[in-house]
Protein backbone atom coordinates (compact mmCIF):
# COMPACT_ATOMS: atom_id res chain seq x y z
CA UNK A 1 0.00 0.00 0.00
CA UNK A 2 1.43 3.58 -0.60
CA UNK A 3 0.79 6.91 1.25
CA UNK A 4 -0.60 9.40 -1.23
CA UNK A 5 -0.40 12.86 -0.42
CA UNK A 6 -3.43 14.89 0.87
CA UNK A 7 -2.25 18.44 0.13
CA UNK A 8 0.73 19.21 -0.13
CA UNK A 9 1.01 22.62 2.63
CA UNK A 10 5.02 22.40 2.39
CA UNK A 11 7.90 20.81 1.29
CA UNK A 12 8.86 20.31 4.96
CA UNK A 13 5.25 19.61 5.93
CA UNK A 14 2.60 18.20 4.62
CA UNK A 15 -0.52 15.25 4.67
CA UNK A 16 -0.04 12.21 3.51
CA UNK A 17 -3.20 9.26 3.14
CA UNK A 18 -3.14 5.91 3.92
CA UNK A 19 -5.38 3.33 2.25
CA UNK A 20 -8.05 2.00 4.52
CA UNK A 21 -9.35 -1.71 4.38
CA UNK A 22 -12.64 -1.41 5.75
CA UNK A 23 -15.89 -3.74 6.07
CA UNK A 24 -18.56 -4.13 8.95
CA UNK A 25 -16.41 -5.03 11.20
CA UNK A 26 -14.01 -1.93 11.36
CA UNK A 27 -10.83 -0.44 9.40
CA UNK A 28 -7.60 -1.72 8.88
CA UNK A 29 -4.44 0.23 7.49
CA UNK A 30 -1.17 -1.24 7.14
CA UNK A 31 2.72 -0.64 7.00
CA UNK A 32 4.06 -3.22 5.59
CA UNK A 33 8.37 -3.81 4.90
CA UNK A 34 8.26 0.73 4.98
CA UNK A 35 6.22 0.09 1.29
CA UNK A 36 5.31 3.61 0.12
CA UNK A 37 6.82 5.52 2.90
CA UNK A 38 8.63 8.40 2.27
CA UNK A 39 12.00 7.12 3.89
CA UNK A 40 13.36 3.49 5.55
CA UNK A 41 12.20 3.88 9.20
CA UNK A 42 14.95 3.09 11.89
CA UNK A 43 12.60 4.05 14.92
CA UNK A 44 9.03 3.65 15.91
CA UNK A 45 7.79 5.56 19.06
CA UNK A 46 4.41 6.83 20.93
CA UNK A 47 3.19 9.71 22.40
CA UNK A 48 0.38 8.88 25.09
CA UNK A 49 -1.02 9.99 28.43
CA UNK A 50 -0.45 13.69 27.51
CA UNK A 51 -2.13 16.07 29.71
CA UNK A 52 -4.71 18.26 27.69
CA UNK A 53 -2.68 21.59 29.02
CA UNK A 54 0.69 19.68 27.60
CA UNK A 55 2.92 20.86 24.94
CA UNK A 56 5.60 18.46 23.00
CA UNK A 57 7.87 19.10 20.37
CA UNK A 58 9.67 22.75 20.52
CA UNK A 59 11.95 21.64 18.43
CA UNK A 60 13.16 20.99 15.10
CA UNK A 61 15.61 18.49 13.33
CA UNK A 62 18.87 18.67 11.16
CA UNK A 63 18.35 15.64 9.57
CA UNK A 64 15.73 13.42 10.74
CA UNK A 65 12.14 12.69 8.73
CA UNK A 66 8.95 12.00 10.56
CA UNK A 67 5.72 10.16 9.91
CA UNK A 68 2.81 11.62 12.90
CA UNK A 69 -0.24 9.79 13.25
CA UNK A 70 -3.13 9.88 15.51
CA UNK A 71 -3.58 6.78 16.17
CA UNK A 72 -6.27 7.52 18.74
CA UNK A 73 -7.77 10.64 19.71
CA UNK A 74 -7.00 13.90 18.20
CA UNK A 75 -4.07 16.51 18.82
CA UNK A 76 -2.84 19.67 16.93
CA UNK A 77 0.54 20.08 15.03
CA UNK A 78 1.89 23.64 14.08
CA UNK A 79 4.68 23.39 11.63
CA UNK A 80 7.03 25.80 10.22
CA UNK A 81 9.69 25.68 7.90
CA UNK A 82 11.38 27.77 5.16
CA UNK A 83 8.20 28.00 2.77
CA UNK A 84 5.17 27.79 5.48
CA UNK A 85 4.13 27.46 8.69
CA UNK A 86 0.73 25.83 9.39
CA UNK A 87 -1.35 24.41 12.28
CA UNK A 88 -2.65 20.53 11.53
CA UNK A 89 -5.40 19.09 13.58
CA UNK A 90 -4.76 15.28 13.47
CA UNK A 91 -7.84 13.41 14.25
CA UNK A 92 -7.57 10.65 11.63
CA UNK A 93 -5.76 7.58 11.58
CA UNK A 94 -5.62 7.07 8.07
CA UNK A 95 -3.37 10.26 7.78
CA UNK A 96 0.14 10.62 8.65
CA UNK A 97 1.73 14.59 8.83
CA UNK A 98 5.39 14.36 7.31
CA UNK A 99 7.49 16.38 9.10
CA UNK A 100 11.08 16.95 7.20
CA UNK A 101 14.36 18.25 7.88
CA UNK A 102 14.64 21.98 9.04
CA UNK A 103 10.69 21.79 10.68
CA UNK A 104 9.75 23.13 13.55
CA UNK A 105 6.90 21.68 15.60
CA UNK A 106 4.91 22.24 18.70
CA UNK A 107 2.33 19.70 19.61
CA UNK A 108 -0.83 20.70 21.80
CA UNK A 109 -4.40 20.33 22.39
CA UNK A 110 -4.01 16.48 23.12
CA UNK A 111 -7.43 14.70 23.65
CA UNK A 112 -7.00 12.80 26.81
CA UNK A 113 -7.50 9.29 24.33
CA UNK A 114 -5.17 10.59 21.75
CA UNK A 115 -2.05 8.50 20.85
CA UNK A 116 0.42 10.14 18.55
CA UNK A 117 2.48 7.32 16.74
CA UNK A 118 5.52 8.49 15.58
CA UNK A 119 7.75 6.81 12.34
CA UNK A 120 11.13 8.27 12.17
CA UNK A 121 14.27 7.84 9.54
CA UNK A 122 16.94 7.76 12.26
CA UNK A 123 17.97 6.43 15.90
CA UNK A 124 17.94 8.81 18.52
CA UNK A 125 20.56 11.22 18.59
CA UNK A 126 19.97 14.52 20.90
CA UNK A 127 23.10 15.88 18.39
CA UNK A 128 20.42 16.38 15.66
CA UNK A 129 17.92 18.41 17.62
CA UNK A 130 17.74 22.00 17.24
CA UNK A 131 16.37 23.19 20.39
CA UNK A 132 16.76 27.05 20.48
CA UNK A 133 13.88 29.03 18.35
CA UNK A 134 16.86 31.58 17.98
CA UNK A 135 19.23 28.52 16.66
CA UNK A 136 16.29 27.89 14.03
CA UNK A 137 15.27 31.49 13.16
CA UNK A 138 19.02 31.67 12.50
CA UNK A 139 19.28 28.19 10.35
CA UNK A 140 16.06 29.26 8.16
CA UNK A 141 17.39 32.86 7.59
CA UNK A 142 21.02 31.26 6.12
CA UNK A 143 18.46 29.49 3.75
CA UNK A 144 16.69 32.14 2.10
P1 LIG B 1 11.76 14.84 23.01
O1 LIG B 1 12.08 14.40 21.62
O2 LIG B 1 12.30 16.16 23.46
O3 LIG B 1 10.18 14.81 23.24
P2 LIG B 1 9.00 15.57 22.48
O4 LIG B 1 9.52 16.14 21.20
O5 LIG B 1 7.96 14.53 22.28
O6 LIG B 1 8.48 16.63 23.38
O7 LIG B 1 12.23 13.69 24.00
C1 LIG B 1 11.86 13.69 25.37
C2 LIG B 1 12.84 12.82 26.12
O8 LIG B 1 12.75 11.47 25.69
C3 LIG B 1 14.29 13.26 25.93
O9 LIG B 1 14.92 13.23 27.20
C4 LIG B 1 14.91 12.21 25.06
C5 LIG B 1 14.02 11.00 25.25
N1 LIG B 1 13.88 10.25 24.00
C6 LIG B 1 14.56 9.07 23.83
O10 LIG B 1 15.32 8.61 24.70
N2 LIG B 1 14.40 8.37 22.66
C7 LIG B 1 13.60 8.81 21.66
O11 LIG B 1 13.48 8.15 20.60
C8 LIG B 1 12.89 10.05 21.85
C9 LIG B 1 11.98 10.59 20.79
C10 LIG B 1 13.06 10.73 23.03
Amino acid sequence: MTLVPVDKTSMGHHLLSFPVVSDIRGKLSVIEDGTGLPFHVQRVYYLYDVPENSRRGGHAHLQLQQLLIAISGAFSVEATSTDSSYCYRLADPTQALYIGPGTWRELHSFTANAVCLVLASRQYEESDYIRSWDEFKNLLAGHK
